[in-house]
Formats: C-alpha cells, structure tokens, sequence
C-alpha cells in the first residue's frame, strides 16, 4: 500500500461500531473511512460523531467502496458469516466480531474464501491482544506456578435487556455462550490448548436461547476447566489458573485492560500492573493495520486454526446442551 494508510468500513452502527471507532482514533496508519447502516439516517448519525469521509444506506456500499481496504463486522452474530462472505467477494481485508461464525461450517468457510481471495480475515476477540491477558499466558507458560491443575473463569451479569434484544433473542443467535461464554472458552483453550472431553449444561430460558451456561473441560494431563457463563446472575467476572506452586488471578472483568497478580502456595502476592492506551480494542486494531501492511491474510496471535478450535469447541458445548439456532444448525 503506497500511501501506508489502512482505510477502514465499518458494517453496523451499534455499540461495537462505536467502541471500534473511538479505538481507531488511538492506532497509526489509520482512517475511519466508511460507515454503512440498513438506514442511511443511523449512518449519518454515526458519521456527525466520528467524522467519517462516507456513509451508506447499505452494507453492500461500503464493500463496494474502492477506497476501503478492510471490513469491521460489527452486525448481530446471525449476521457474521454473510457479511464476512460478502466483504471478502468484493476483495476487502475483514475483522469480525466474536463468534466468527455461528458454527464451524460457517468459519471453515469464512476461512476458505479469505484463502481463495488471499486476504487477511481476523476474529475480533479483543482480549487475546491485550497485555494483562499475554502475561498471564508468558506466565502459566514459564512454569513459575508448575503444573496447572485447574483454570476456573467466568463471565455473568444480568442482562436487563428485552426478549428481543441480541442478547436473548433466537433469530439473531442469542444466549450466554456465543456471547459471553465465549471469553472463558477463548481463556481455557489458550492457557491449556484443547480439551480431551467436554461436559456442558445450559438453562435454556424462555425464548429458547442459553440464559446460563457451565462447562467443564479435562485435558490429556488431567488438568480441569470449570467455566461459566450468565445474563441472570451478578456473579464477579475472574479467572484464576491454578499451578502446583501458586495461582495467577485475572481480576474482575478480567478479559478487560486490567491487572493480574500471582499468588505463592506461600501467600507471597506479586501484584502485576500495565499501562494501557487507549479503550483497549486498539490493540486488536493495531495487529489488523500492521499485518494488512506487512501482507499477511492471518494474524498469528489470532490464527485461523485457534479460532477453529473456538468454533469447534463451542460447537461442542452446544451438542452437550442442545443449543440451536434456525439456519445455523451444526454439522
Ligand atoms: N468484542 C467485544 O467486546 C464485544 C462486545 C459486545 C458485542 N460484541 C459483538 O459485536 C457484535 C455486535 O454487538 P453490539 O453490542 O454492537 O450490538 P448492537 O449494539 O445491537 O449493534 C448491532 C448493529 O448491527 C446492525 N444490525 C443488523 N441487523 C440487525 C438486527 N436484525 N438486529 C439488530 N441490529 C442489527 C445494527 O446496525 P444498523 O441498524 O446501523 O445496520 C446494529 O446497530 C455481536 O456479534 C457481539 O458478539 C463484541
């Protein structure tokens, strides 16, 4: 790219839409290009805020739109896989939001045209950018807690949202896993890899979508995971890996810019603290701009075959629980 500037459009005009937009504001090489909206009114609202070049009436415009380099999906998860599908048909970059795709026959298949199109796709799971969550990682990997025995991680608030909000809504592939669920899913595969077996249980609530979700995860060497996920319980948001020798904790909102600490079998505590810059999806952000322009089509922090095994593992849960969505049905 001559100029080095990666030119983004933005599908959608919700809350992610925002929170991507005001990150953008913080990454190089960088420029909020287009927004594109079902009704070009919210486009236009959207763009008064951020200032953006263009706006459209349409998710098809932006995708069209020469002057775009990449995509952020930031639709309802039902709408992942077609937007995906649709910006990579017309040669655009893509970061979509978690899930990638509601099962993974829709994300082999995302995959496969990124492939065929030779273009960069990237899941945007934020978390794994962020620096508190790469310790860790550094961390449980360096053996200062010896063998971990068992990861426990959950993500539960109530949800005041209405039945027809994403949240709870079917059609639009709500429920706890998919969208919460996920996080503590994503923690346990990239501390401990993926599981040997899987058991799961889900409250299925009143429009027939997961309210809560518990899952445990053994692994060949017996470590354990006991994971959950909620919209009916305040519960804290931690995650805590426990070694022979002591525990990393991830403290509450732990898939948020925050804090970890290590905690000895002695009760020594080693607080760990960062500075972070900007809202925190920057970081995601910045390995989309650089690996668009240094050539690459994958992220290898965010790999093609790591956000498989997401898929799969979810997949997986949902079997266990019998989570199912019209139209997205697993294999
Ligand atoms: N990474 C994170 O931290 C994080 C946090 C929250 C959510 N997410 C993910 O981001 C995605 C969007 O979540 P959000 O919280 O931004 O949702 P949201 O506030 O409801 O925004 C979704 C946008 O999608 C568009 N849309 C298209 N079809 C829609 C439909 N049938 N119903 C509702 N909206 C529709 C709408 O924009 P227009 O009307 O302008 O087209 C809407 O503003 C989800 O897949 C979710 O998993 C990620």
């Amino acid at each position: 790219m001559a100029d080095k500037k990666v030119r983004w459009g933005i599908l959608g005009t919700g809350r992610m839409a925002r929170t991507l937009a005001e990150a953008l504001k913080t990454v190089d090489n960088t420029e909020l290009y287009a927004v594109g909206s079902r009704l070009l009114e919210k486009a236009k609202a959207f763009s008064d805020g951020f200032k953006v070049p263009k706006v459209y009436g349409s998710y098809e415009e932006v995708a069209k739109d020469p002057q775009v380099d990449v995509i952020y999906v930031a639709t309802p998860h039902h709408l992942h896989y077609q937007n995906t599908i649709m910006a990579l048909e017309h040669g655009k970059h893509v970061l979509c939001e978690k899930p990638f795709g509601v099962n993974g026959s829709e994300v082999r298949t995302m995959i496969d045209k990124a492939k065929e199109k030779n273009l960069f796709l990237m899941e945007a799971l934020w978390s794994r950018f962020l620096p508190n969550i790469i310790k860790a990682k550094e961390i449980a990997a360096s053996g200062e807690i010896g063998k971990i025995n068992l990861l426990t991680s959950s993500f539960a608030f109530k949800s005041a949202n209405s039945p027809a909000h994403r949240h709870f809504n079917k059609e639009l592939c709500g429920g706890s896993l998919l969208d919460i669920g996920i996080y503590p899913v994503f923690l346990s595969l990239f501390i401990l890899g993926k599981p040997v077996e899987i058991k799961a249980m889900a409250d299925i609530g009143a429009t027939d979508v997961d309210y809560s979700c518990s899952m445990s995860f053994k692994y060949a060497n017996n470590a354990l995971a006991s994971l959950y996920s909620s919209y009916t319980a305040n519960a804290d948001v931690v995650s805590e890996i426990h070694g022979e020798k002591g525990k990393i904790v991830l403290e509450n909102r732990w898939f948020c810019p925050g804090n970890i600490k290590v905690i000895r079998n002695n009760g020594e505590e080693i607080p760990i603290t960062f500075q972070f810059k900007g809202n925190g999806y920057n970081y995601e952000a910045d390995e989309v701009v650089k690996a668009i322009l240094s050539g690459k089509t994958q992220s290898a922090l965010m790999s093609f075959d790591f956000s498989l095994d997401l898929i799969d593992t979810l997949d997986a849960i949902r079997k266990e629980c019998g989570i199912v969505y019209p139209n997205h049905d697993l294999a």
